[in-house]
């Protein structure tokens, strides 16, 4: 079973864990898109692990944790993720595999990050990791991969062109000293001489392991509304962080997936600049995010937080195919009074049961809600679906009539136990 997970908002879902509960039966997982912009968190045993760029399903010891050519690679994180885990007792490196086609990020690409933002007058608020940098030069064709970090001529040749275009861009247009050629190329051969072991043509080893009939989970990052085509653009992320961007990511045919898995929170979070129609008032922010430790597992940064929002998610389950749902931090509602769940968009007088792609209706449109009663009692202890509160089961079917797929899987904790299959 090939199974594409991805979520269904503005990225922070909660992941990770479904990444994690999923990982027990699959032979791979995979990340596609992405880079260490993303952050997912697993709890086990108590022992929280944040992971930027390897696989969440990583600590199932003996599964083979792949990075696929549309993942940016920042291999210093990288070898510093795998050292913490090694610390830790965790040994990847005999399970890692890294594409020798996914994309180097360089620190002239984190660097233009944080000078682009600063020059934009509409900040998206980016990670500052260098993505969307090292995404345009992919782009442009200019960009370095993992493989050329093993061949001393090709990354030097490539390396001396870059640096020959954007030191005088960084010289003239941004009045920084630029990059010294040695220094980096030093540097970058190290990284290549660290990873040797692990660089290869990843298309071929999964396809050779679904041939054999193993399993692959392809773990998304971030979340359908910070995709650069589908996302609230420009206000998005510079991946495909879709299902359709699992096969562009990994050079595993569409053919080849059996389900998609969509991740959804029990209310809206967002990081970053951009529109977010149901967005709470300033009191209820603070508490659910109090609540809810919405906190950027990256940055660090205050999540903003809002109502669910049926109109965004209905059309993420379209765009991406979602065979069902898994909802996650249902917890955080536990004591509300009452629920809003956004049913529809007012914009000019009109009411609009789907999302628009025009940035301007997306800012400036209202929402119309749907008022349903809390259930007012804990659930974090609940190990059972059935033990839900009603109020919690009627929810969860609202949701679903509204979304049009079904609810499989739901969260009312961050431990492992506290993840509840729906029948
Ligand atoms: P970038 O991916 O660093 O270029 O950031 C672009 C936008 O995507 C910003 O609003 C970020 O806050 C947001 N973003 C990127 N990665 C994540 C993520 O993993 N979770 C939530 N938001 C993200």
């Amino acid at each position: 079973m090939n199974t594409i997970l991805i979520g269904l908002q503005w990225g922070d879902e909660g992941k990770g864990k479904v990444i994690d509960v999923l990982s027990r039966d699959v032979h791979c997982v995979v990340r596609y898109q992405g880079g260490n912009n993303a952050g997912h968190t697993v709890v086990v045993n108590g022992a929280s692990f944040v992971f930027h760029l390897l696989p969440s399903g990583v600590l199932h010891p003996g599964k083979i944790c792949v990075i696929g050519n549309g993942v940016v690679v920042d291999p210093q994180v990288l070898l510093a993720e795998l050292d913490v885990l090694k610390k830790k007792g965790i040994e990847v490196r005999d399970r890692l595999r890294v594409s020798e086609q996914a994309h180097v990020i360089f620190p002239y690409h984190k660097i233009l990050d944080g000078l682009r933002e600063r020059k934009r007058s509409n900040k998206i608020g980016t990670t500052g990791r260098g993505i969307g940098p090292c995404y345009s030069d992919k782009a442009a064709r200019c960009g370095i991969r993992m493989g050329d970090l093993l061949n001393s001529r090709m990354l030097r040749e490539k390396l001396l062109d870059n640096l020959n275009e954007k030191n005088e861009i960084f010289k003239k247009v941004f009045r920084h000293p630029g990059f010294s050629f040695e220094a980096l190329f030093d540097e970058y051969l190290s990284y290549g001489r660290k990873l040797k072991g692990s660089v290869c043509d990843t298309a071929a080893l999964l396809n050779e392991r679904i041939d054999k009939g193993e399993s692959i989970l392809f773990e998304g990052a971030q979340g359908t509304f910070l995709d650069i085509d589908f996302g609230t653009y420009p206000f998005v992320t510079s991946s495909n962080a879709v299902s359709a961007g699992a096969c562009t990511g990994t050079g595993v045919a569409p053919t080849k997936i059996d389900r998609v898995v969509g991740v959804v929170k029990a209310y809206t979070t967002r990081v970053g600049e951009g529109p977010f129609v149901t967005e709470f008032p300033k009191s209820l922010d603070e508490e659910i995010r109090c609540k809810g430790q919405e906190f950027g597992a990256t940055t660090g940064r205050p999540r903003r937080c809002g109502w669910f929002d049926a109109v965004m998610v209905r059309r993420a389950v379209m765009i991406n195919g979602v065979d069902s749902l898994a909802m996650m931090k249902l917890d955080v509602l536990d004591q509300m009074k009452t629920i809003k769940v956004c049913v529809a968009y007012k914009y000019k007088g009109k009411v609009f049961r789907t999302f628009p792609n025009d940035l301007d209706a997306m800012q400036k449109a209202r929402p119309v809600f749907e008022v349903f009663s809390g259930w007012q009692k804990n659930t974090e202890a609940i190990r059972s679906y059935k033990d839900l509160p009603q109020e919690a089961k009627d929810y969860i079917r609202v949701i679903e009539d509204l979304c049009r797929a079904p609810v499989n899987l739901v969260s009312v904790g961050s431990s492992r136990e506290a993840t509840l299959s729906k029948p």
